[in-house]
């Protein structure tokens, strides 16, 4: 089943979420769509939405506490209200603006793990490992994996090189399938492709071999874009 999945990253309000998350319901409802679809919005918009049951609803980011003295940061007491049991990990976002770190990362990880959240895990290297080569990409994804536990059972994995987030440029179908092959060699979990993928690119995209799905940031925030993706999605 192709997993499908949408971060709106500093985007939307509660009241488009709900919006949103009303439109993307009734098209996935009237047309008997089966995709495991996952949307992320912003921590002030999660809410008791309604959904389709393949629609899940998680969280852009959580400190790794129940509650506490952690200014600006979210914990699980706050998920809890509104049945977040999913997360995102390990974004590009959060490692290279926020400057989250490695160690960090690792202990949310930890954290949510314990706790069997579901997490997609995000992975990808900058532009200046890229054009060090292949060895390099990987030498740098593994490092990405440094005190994350890879057989958790409620893991799905996003490979997103930066250097296509956000920026329209995509990965080549062979930049995709070099690291996504070398992953699922040592790593048997669902993986995503991340990366300026749009509609006129995800059926390309998703037939790549190895490639389980998409974690979609720009072209999910437009409800009409997103169900044309998922109805692309849904018929390979
Ligand atoms: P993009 O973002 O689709 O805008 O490139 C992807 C992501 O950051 O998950």
């Amino acid at each position: 089943m192709t997993i499908i999945a949408a971060n709106f990253k500093t985007n939307h309000t509660r009241k488009s979420t709900k919006e949103y998350l009303e439109t993307v319901s009734t098209f996935i409802e009237d047309n008997k769509f089966e995709n495991e679809i996952y949307i992320f919005p912003t921590a002030t918009s999660l809410d008791e939405y309604k959904t389709v049951p393949n629609i899940n609803v998680g969280a852009q980011n959580a400190y790794p506490t129940q509650k506490g003295s952690f200014t600006g940061e979210i914990g699980t007491e706050q998920l809890d209200e509104f049945d977040v049991k999913t997360i995102l990990i390990g974004h590009s976002e959060r490692r290279h603006v926020l400057g989250e770190t490695q160690k960090s990362i690792a202990s949310k990880y930890e954290y949510y793990s314990n706790l069997g959240y579901k997490i997609i895990y995000c992975i990808g290297e900058p532009l200046e490992v890229k054009e060090a080569g292949l060895d390099q990409t990987l030498t740098y994804v593994w490092e990405q994996f440094e005190g994350i536990d890879v057989n958790y059972d409620n893991l799905i994995l996003a490979y997103e090189p930066v250097w296509a987030i956000g920026t329209g440029v995509t990965a080549t179908t062979s930049d995709i399938s070099n690291v996504h092959n070398a992953i699922k060699e040592k790593i048997d979990k669902p993986l995503l492709y991340g990366g300026s993928v749009k509609v006129n690119n995800i059926k390309e995209i998703l037939n790549v071999p190895n490639v389980d799905g998409a974690l979609i940031g720009t072209a999910s925030w437009n409800a009409v874009d997103f169900c044309e993706i998922i109805k692309i999605s849904n018929n390979l």
